[in-house]
């Protein structure tokens, strides 16, 4: 699929690993999420536009290459997608943060929208969406288009794991999203959890069942 990219790094795949072993408890698991944001969000980042600066070195005055351009939003989708804004500011620590507050109907699974608050001038601004999971796609292709409904152009969307069944809905609704999947799992199960998947991320960052 153009615009998705997979991981393939050895150090992301162990961290991964560790995440879905039902005996990490919430503290390894956040610093976990956090670690694998970090560790994606420098690939996914990797064409942030630059601009040439001068700069004084010991030596001598040189023109030479630093971010350009408004700074960097980095929206999660409310619950779990918090668990990685910190591994992303560690890359950004000047990143503005916008929120977006939606939850997956128990039955139907279908997503619903109860926050929005995004950094302006939004259009102007490279966009990082975070969830650390894709399952149906609802959730994600739901912030994407309240993010361009606000003015947002250049958007990327990143997540620890994927579902098939979601990573299709979220490309075909969004062909122009870069997409970063940590690892593409087999399939959703009939209450529409990712197989093998990890349980719920939301749940598992900050202890709730
Ligand atoms: C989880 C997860 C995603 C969504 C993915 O959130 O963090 O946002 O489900 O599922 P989908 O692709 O089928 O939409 P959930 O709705 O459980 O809310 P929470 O983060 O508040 O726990
Ligand atoms: N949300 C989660 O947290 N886990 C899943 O497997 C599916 C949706």
């Amino acid at each position: 699929m153009e615009n998705v990219n997979i991981m393939d790094h050895p150090l992301i795949q162990h961290k991964i690993s560790m995440l879905r072993d039902k005996n990490t408890g919430t503290n390894e698991f956040r610093t976990l999420v956090e670690e694998i944001a970090t560790l994606m969000g420098f690939e996914a980042l990797r064409d942030l536009p630059v601009e040439d600066v001068e700069i004084e070195t010991p030596i001598e005055t040189c023109m030479t290459p630093m971010i350009a351009g408004k700074k960097l939003a980095i929206v999660p989708i409310l619950r779990a997608g918090l668990g990685m804004v910190e591994g992303i500011t560690n890359l950004v620590p000047s990143a503005k943060i916008g929120h977006i507050g939606l939850y997956r109907d128990p039955v139907t699974h279908e997503p619903h929208e109860y926050y929005c608050k995004l950094p302006d001038p939004i259009e102007q601004r490279t966009i990082l969406v975070v969830d650390p999971m894709l399952a149906t796609g609802g959730s994600a292709t739901e912030a994407l288009d309240f993010i361009k409904e606000h003015g947002g152009k250049k958007i990327k969307f990143m997540c620890i794991i994927a579902a098939p069944e979601g990573l299709e809905r979220l490309t075909k609704a969004h062909p122009d999203v870069q997409v970063y999947v940590g690892h593409l799992d087999r399939e959703l199960n009939e209450d529409a959890y990712i197989c093998p998947g990890l349980g719920d991320a939301g749940d598992r960052i900050f202890g709730t069942k």
